[in-house]
């Protein structure tokens, strides 16, 4: 598939997985995809499984991912994980606002915007999510809430730390539900988006970020999801859980 900018696909493990299950499905993914040369690929396990994941992908084309981070450096903030912590693994990404770090911890756009910011000075590439609730849409305010967290969670990043953000657009009705977006869909809120970016920003900048897609993303609807002009990749939960359905989702968009 001929893109304009590089796909990148990230699978979320969420809170799943072992070490001994992280290793088995990681070191799977490293043989299964070796020869994939057009997309980045990320692997986001669980914190506990980090230190032995980073070991299997060391000489591979999989680059590791964080779920989570504090928007503290290090010190006195007891159950948290700094920046610098999931850099000691060469952690390359991190996740940040997911749907479900938004509803069930409560986190604001003015605390994802403040992760992110810690993230680059620490050197991570954040991965920032946003999306609608299923009443939002009905309702005709996705643009609103999306815009709004658009502008929220990436308030104060510098033109150079936006190019090296990516957003991920996850419509929480998509998410764990087998209700994916239609391309469409998708595409209408993508373009919304790099419209706001060329606005907070610059054209330029708002060309060259990448827009991930996700919600129920399988291997089956990958590749129509990914041929949208405004879809640059996808963040993947269900499927990135098993080494068949995430190497073929990945093959599948190629
Ligand atoms: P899903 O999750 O692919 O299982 O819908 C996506 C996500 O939450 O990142």
């Amino acid at each position: 598939m001929d893109k304009e900018r590089k796909l990148i696909i990230a699978g979320n493990w969420k809170m799943n997985k072992t070490v001994a299950e992280s290793l088995d499905l990681a070191s799977g993914l490293v043989r299964e995809l070796k020869d994939v040369k057009e997309v980045d690929i990320a692997i986001c396990p669980p914190f506990t499984a980090l230190s032995e994941v980073s070991k299997a992908v060391i000489d591979s084309n999989i680059r590791l991912g964080a779920q989570n981070m504090s928007q503290n450096g290090y010190g006195a903030h007891t159950g948290e994980i700094a920046a610098g912590m999931l850099k000691e693994f060469s952690t390359k990404y991190v996740i940040l606002g997911h749907s479900e770090r938004r509803e069930y911890q409560r986190e604001s756009d003015e605390l994802i915007a403040a992760k992110a910011k810690a993230a680059h000075e620490a050197g991570l590439k954040p991965i920032v999510c946003v999306g609608e609730q299923l009443e939002e849409r009905e309702a005709g305010k996705t643009e609103d809430i999306v815009g709004t967290q658009v502008r929220g969670s990436l308030a104060g990043l510098t033109t150079e730390e936006m190019l090296g953000t990516v957003i991920a657009y996850e419509p929480v009705w998509a998410i764990g539900t087998g209700k994916t977006a239609t391309a469409g869909q998708a595409q209408e809120v993508h373009a919304f988006i790099r419209n706001l970016l060329a606005e907070l920003f610059d054209a330029d900048t708002a060309k060259a970020v990448r827009i991930q897609y996700g919600g129920s993303v399988k291997p089956d609807n990958a590749r129509e999801l990914m041929s949208q002009p405004d879809v640059d990749g996808a963040l993947v939960g269900g499927a990135s859980l098993d080494v068949r359905n995430f190497s073929e989702l990945i093959k599948n968009s190629i």
